[in-house]
């Protein structure tokens, strides 16, 4: 056995992101839709989670097909052709099936032939993780340029008579484009997990629904996510008062509010999609993203806090720049 040296792609100095886009399905489900239904009103839901209305996908709709809306989206505003891209990553926790993973399938519809492709599954934090494997394939010279696609169809994991889950989460895709940058458009990811008690939120087994425990959640999120988001903060170089927004995992709108007083961004405007899109998992950071950029409320060029976190427990932050 004699020793070799493998030729490594020489590291490109940094990574950005050049187009986001969002799809949402076409059905507007309100809150006095579901208090028609079971026993909630509009008062209690906008009180406690912030959703005035969200988005449901209807029978034939795949997650598949979301991921390919936002993921088209995302490649015309990256000015890129299909042809330019050589991965695809689609982070999902909603899968309707455990194989073959959306990827190819998004890939291969978007007209982007033979890339790498795969799936990643950390719930709501999985388009951090995405983008974080995307920043390090364009760095490393593992890929020229990388689709990253939240894409989630909740619902068919929904027990829709429980009126603890049924209102909270909701289906939609968020979508990025990953290029080669001259200096880094991708912060340092801070990211972690606490497997100590999975069932917080979780589906069992593949006869179940999502059932979490709302107040822990809660607890953990409002308590352990805000010094997670600081680190990314600082580990991009920057202090809170650089960032022009603060976009949370938008899972509730006081969760979100307590995320964004601890990180004390004065000049930030914060995410607040989950009012009209729900909870969406791994697609919320990308969709609001994407629904901030397209109303101008965020200018090209500033610095975004992206956090990320959810089942598993799982976590992630990093500050990206707005393409
Ligand atoms: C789920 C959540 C909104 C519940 O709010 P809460 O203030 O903690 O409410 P509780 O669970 O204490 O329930 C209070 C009461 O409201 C009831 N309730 C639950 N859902 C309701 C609804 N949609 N409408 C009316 N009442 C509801 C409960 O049954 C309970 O009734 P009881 O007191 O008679 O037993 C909240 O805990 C939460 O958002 N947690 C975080 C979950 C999350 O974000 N998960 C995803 C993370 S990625």
């Amino acid at each position: 056995m004699t020793g070799v040296t493998l030729r490594a792609e020489p590291v490109r100095p940094g990574a950005r992101v050049l187009g986001f886009g969002g799809h949402q399905p076409a059905k507007v489900v309100t809150n006095h839709d579901f208090a028609a239904v079971m026993d909630t009103s509009d008062e209690w839901i906008r009180s406690r989670v912030g959703i005035v209305e969200r988005r449901l996908a209807g029978p034939d709709e795949t997650i598949t097909d979301l991921a390919v809306q936002a993921g088209g989206k995302a490649l015309a505003a990256s000015g890129l052709a299909p042809s330019d891209v050589d991965l695809v990553i689609v982070a999902t926790c909603s899968a309707e099936t455990p194989m073959p993973s959306h990827a190819p399938a998004v890939a291969h519809r978007l007209g982007i032939e033979a890339p790498g492709a795969y799936d990643l599954n950390s719930a709501c934090s999985g388009f951090c993780y995405a983008l974080a494997a995307a920043d390090a394939a364009v760095r490393t010279g593992s890929a020229r340029n990388v689709l990253v696609v939240g894409a989630e169809k909740m619902s068919q994991w929904i027990d829709q008579t429980d009126r603890s889950t049924a209102i909270i989460f909701a289906d939609g895709a968020g979508a990025a484009v990953v290029g080669p940058s001259e200096t880094p458009g991708i912060g340092p990811v801070v990211w972690g997990s606490d497997g100590s008690a999975p069932e917080r939120i979780a589906i069992a087994d593949r006869t179940s629904f999502i059932r979490q425990d709302g107040q822990a959640v809660f607890r953990w999120a409002t308590t352990a996510i805000a010094p997670v988001a600081l680190a990314a903060v600082e580990r991009a170089g920057l202090v809170p008062d650089d960032l022009a927004t603060i976009v949370p995992h938008q899972a509730n709108l006081r969760i979100i509010d307590a995320i964004a007083r601890r990180i004390k961004a004065t000049n930030a405007v914060v995410a607040d999609d989950i009012t009209r899109s729900g909870n969406t998992s791994g697609a919320s950071i990308p969709l609001a993203l994407a629904h901030m950029i397209e109303r101008g409320d965020v200018p090209s060029g500033a610095p975004a806090l992206l956090v990320g976190f959810g089942a598993g427990l799982s976590y992630a932050a990093q500050v990206i720049q707005i393409p």
